[in-house]
């Protein structure tokens, strides 16, 4: 396949690179192979032959290339819920709503719908790679692996690890540190052997859920699982007082240190929220090689505070953007890239830097559609080791198209144009997507052509 039209990528935090008439050519093992412009000699001939065979796809004037997005955390079993339930503080929320429905998970067919659905629209939204939460059971996470496979979705799928009898129900734990190693353990070569016959190739993430979840011997273990297996590791870090309170309480370390004395910070990490991070965490992050999901919508209502990205892009943190379903009520990333902008404004404090800082404020604070646009693509395909989130030679073809929401009453620039997708995109104005190379969502308005 190759598409003919006008692409935008991002390359570095500050700055996108839009091109018009662009050639994206793509391989039979789903990767960009190469780009022509208008200005290269074999342009009109690599055209016409792909036009000859069927194999170019033309977009639409209003219509524009995007790498994929990367949803960098996501509870794929609290789909149900999103939208819903976010009347309470982190903890009381896990346990009155949040647990219970996790537990659920056991039955496979309610496991099934779910995720079926989930992924679906997922997709729909332009998500190409997602790096998912599941549940503590072995079979409903396989069900989300044959679900992101059917639908064409790049996943990166953890088996959830909680086995504390202190901060867990008794209807939704592990039984015993021991046995849930050997459940981790087990995922792990239930996805190897998935994968052999699966379109798209699915990863086993560790993913002990959070300290106070855990007790030692599971995180210990947990850490030497990874390290075997060369394995990405997931949890929560430093997302809520309460959470790093209990760190303090129990192991006298705060949170990010707990998680590295067990071997957990590698540079296959990725720790979603971190809202809380002190400088020395963050400096403990960046030795290890550790990455940062932001979630910036559930951020508002559990962290209470704000992340700064632009203190962690500036001290170059891999850094990606995230959900968090159901603790962020929307499955679409562009909802979080205006969430992240919008709150980032809360942060800067304006030109005074001299003022009392009423809300943490510094004077750098504010984020643009450029860098939001980083987060959910280089950042996150970064955090994952990824060749995506790029159009560029030797990246996987994961792309979403897009048509302009509203049309243009007055001249456009290539940053107008750019800004108003940012802003305005829903899942109706995302005609095609595609997965290495792979359609994996063609709209209503494919039929055009
Ligand atoms: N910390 C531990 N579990 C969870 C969860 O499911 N969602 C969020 N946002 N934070 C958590
Ligand atoms: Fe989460």
């Amino acid at each position: 396949t190759i598409i003919d039209g006008s692409t935008i990528t991002s390359t570095n935090p500050q700055t996108i690179t839009f091109l018009n008439h662009q050639l994206v050519c793509i391989d039979n093992s789903g990767y960009i192979d190469r780009i022509l412009s208008p200005n290269d000699t074999d342009y009109e001939a690599v055209k016409a032959t792909a036009k000859r065979k069927q194999q170019l796809l033309s977009l639409n004037k209003d219509e524009y290339l995007l790498p994929g997005f990367i949803d960098l955390h996501i509870h794929a079993p609290q789909w149900p819920n999103a939208g819903l339930a976010l009347d309470r503080s982190l903890n009381e929320w896990l346990n009155t709503y949040t647990f219970p429905l996790e537990a659920k998970y056991q039955e496979i067919d309610f496991a099934k719908s779910v995720y079926n659905n989930l992924v679906q629209e997922l997709v729909n939204n332009g998500t190409t790679t997602a790096l998912y939460f599941g549940t503590i059971h072995n079979q409903a996470n396989l069900e989300l692996a044959r679900a992101c496979n059917r639908h064409q979705q790049r996943g990166f799928i953890g088996q959830v690890t909680m086995d504390n009898r202190e901060q867990t129900p008794g209807y939704y734990r592990d039984r015993s540190a021991q046995k849930a190693i050997t459940k981790a353990e087990t995922f792990i070569h239930q996805l190897m052997d998935f994968n052999k016959t699966a379109l798209l190739h699915q990863t086993p993430v560790i993913t002990p859920r959070f300290v106070p979840s855990c007790t030692p011997e599971s995180l210990k273990g947990l850490g030497q699982l990874a390290r075997q297996y060369d394995l990405p590791i997931q949890s929560h870090c430093s997302e809520s007082d309460w959470e790093n309170n209990y760190a303090l309480e129990n192991y006298h370390q705060r949170d990010a240190m707990v998680l590295d004395q067990f071997g957990l910070l590698t540079n296959k990490t990725i720790m979603a929220h971190g809202t809380l991070l002190n400088q020395s965490d963050l400096d403990l992050f960046k030795k290890a090689g550790v990455a940062i999901a932001h979630c910036p919508i559930s951020n508002a209502y559990f962290g209470n505070a704000v992340l700064s990205v632009s203190q962690i892009l500036e001290q170059h943190l891999k850094i990606g953007l995230g959900t968090d379903i159901s603790g962020g009520y929307s499955p679409s990333l562009y909802r979080n890239i205006n969430q992240a902008i919008v709150s980032s404004r809360m942060l800067h404090d304006g030109v005074d830097s001299s003022l009392p800082p009423a809300r943490r404020g510094t004077k750098v604070a504010a984020l643009t559609a450029k860098n939001a646009f980083y987060l959910a693509t280089v950042g996150g395909a970064e955090s994952l080791h990824l060749k995506t989130g790029q159009i560029n030679p030797g990246y996987l073809a994961d792309f979403q198209i897009v048509q302009a929401p509203y049309p243009a009453f007055m001249q456009q620039t290539t940053d107008d144009i750019f800004e108003k997708l940012m802003y305005h995109t829903t899942k109706d104005n995302i005609t095609h997507v595609f997965v290495q190379g792979k359609l994996a969502k063609e709209g209503h308005y494919a039929t055009q052509r």
